[in-house]
């Protein structure tokens, strides 16, 4: 059995009281017998306490604050890889840690290379430096996103872009796919942005932020031929819990699809203009949204059976959404008694005349088709027993609105804050009006409480 592998490991996570990793401590807590887990928490652990409660329902939250198997280190990451920590605690990390899992990041999509530079960029790579010192290193893992080769679907003709579990090289002219990395990495420190991402078109600068950071830590590890200790997780976009920590269990913040739910229910007319190269886009356009469940056993699995290198942790071309049944599945959330439709442009996906979710959102038109191939050829050693207690595949078994009504709280609290945060004309108090309101489970309404005093 994989969860074998972890019994008497040490596992040190950052980024555990986020989406993802709350899952990753949850699964890993009550599936396998690890030695210890260390957390990095930014405020320790009244901070992990007070976030996990806030996500989880009693039960689930104490499995993780009640635990004696885990420790949260008060920490936060930086340009270098002491985090804030001491230098005993630094020690005693690099002799006792087998498995490091690097969850921590800011999804800001829209911020500049500069700042991802600070938060993403050098963080993974001091991270990477710090744990490929470590004597007893299984694994690094690092989570990144499918979407490092979105800028594929502008080199490309199709209008399905078939995208590999690898490294995609920025260099037409050179197969080196991570020795440049270094050189590119000073340019991005020295002047905020490199030749390379100026002639690709990434959606986000967050997306190559991370392709960078990715070839800087296989590049490291080459130093050290070190790359089998090297796995990258690339989810798509993530979406709620199917079975665990508990079905539905999802944030406001880390759930792409549900601040478009919110951002549907808001808007006041009939239309909303988005980008396309497809032909039939409600067809042919199509939304990869991954369970955070599979992410989570996707990465746990890759770690026990030593697989190396980019594993994408996604729905694939099997499980994905066409646009139609996602975007229509909105139609379910939204009060305001009129449905809003698509209107398809070819302009670009950067255009200000498209709606401000397809602007900030920019994949909503494309379609991608990540390969799943690693996670199928694991997927095919394993018994039939131990298949059907992990969650690597998407169940598209029900329709996709299902999914939302779990939401329903999610995209309620975030339709009011897009109301305050981009002075929407409707007063912020009218903007749950807009959406289905759901019941909030009790573990919500003990957060607000928290808030207001
Ligand atoms: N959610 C998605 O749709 C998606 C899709 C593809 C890839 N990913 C990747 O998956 C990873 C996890 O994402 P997520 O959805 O779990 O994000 P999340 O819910 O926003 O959680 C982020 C976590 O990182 C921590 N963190 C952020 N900045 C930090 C810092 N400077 N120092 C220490 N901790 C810090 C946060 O700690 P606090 O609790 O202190 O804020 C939180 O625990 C990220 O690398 C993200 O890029 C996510």
């Amino acid at each position: 059995m994989m969860w074998e592998y972890y019994n008497g490991k040490i596992l040190f996570v950052t980024g555990g009281t986020g989406f993802i990793g709350t899952a990753v401590l949850y699964r890993t807590l009550t599936q396998a017998s690890p030695e210890h887990i260390y957390v990095l928490c930014r405020g320790g652990f009244s901070k992990a306490k007070t976030k996990w409660s806030s996500m989880l329902p009693a039960p689930i939250a104490n499995t993780l604050i009640q635990s004696h198997t885990m420790t949260i280190l008060d920490g936060e990451l930086g340009d270098t890889a002491t985090m804030d920590l001491d230098d005993d605690t630094l020690q005693m990390l690099k002799r006792r840690v087998h498995i490091f899992i690097h969850a921590a990041c800011s999804i800001e999509l829209k911020n500049s290379l500069r700042e991802l530079s600070y938060s993403i960029i050098a963080p993974t790579l001091c991270l990477a430096k710090y744990a490929l010192k470590f004597p007893n290193l299984e694994k690094f893992v690092f989570i990144s996103t499918a979407y490092v080769n979105a800028h594929l679907w502008k080199t490309s003709e199709s209008s399905d872009v078939p995208v590999q579990e690898r490294v995609y090289s920025l260099d037409r002219n050179s197969e080196d796919i991570y020795k440049s990395a270094p050189e590119i990495w000073r340019e991005v420190q020295k002047d905020g942005t490199s030749h390379e991402f100026e002639t690709h078109d990434f959606p986000w600068p967050y997306a190559y932020a991370k392709h960078l950071a990715e070839r800087l830590v296989l590049h490291k590890a080459s130093e050290k031929n070190a790359l089998d200790k090297i796995l990258i997780i690339r989810p798509s976009v993530v979406g709620p819990a199917e079975e665990f920590p508990y079905h539905g269990f999802t944030t406001s913040y880390s759930s792409p699809s549900t601040a478009c739910a919110a951002a549907y229910a808001l808007h006041p007319g009939r239309k909303i203009v988005l980008a396309t190269r497809c032909e039939n886009p409600d067809q042919d356009a199509t939304i990869d949204e991954v369970p955070v469940d599979v992410v989570v056993d996707r990465l746990l699995l890759h770690t026990a059976v030593g697989t190396s290198g980019c594993v994408h942790a996604v729905s694939g071309e099997k499980r994905r959404l066409r646009l139609e049944d996602w975007w229509n599945a909105f139609k379910n959330e939204r009060r305001l008694p009129w449905t809003v439709k698509p209107i398809w442009t070819n302009e670009d996906w950067h255009s200000s005349n498209l709606h401000h979710m397809a602007r900030n959102f920019k994949i909503i038109g494309t379609s991608f088709a990540f390969s799943e191939d690693k996670t199928d050829q694991v997927a095919e050693t394993l018994s039939s027993e131990e298949l059907r207690h992990l969650k690597l595949f998407t169940d598209r078994s029900q329709p996709y609105h299902h999914s939302l009504i779990h939401r329903r709280h999610h995209i309620h609290h975030l339709a009011k804050e897009m109301v305050r945060k981009n002075k929407l004309p409707v007063p912020v108090c009218m903007a749950g009006l807009f959406c289905r309101k759901g019941k909030s489970p009790p573990h919500y309404q003990a957060q607000s409480e928290k808030l207001a005093v």
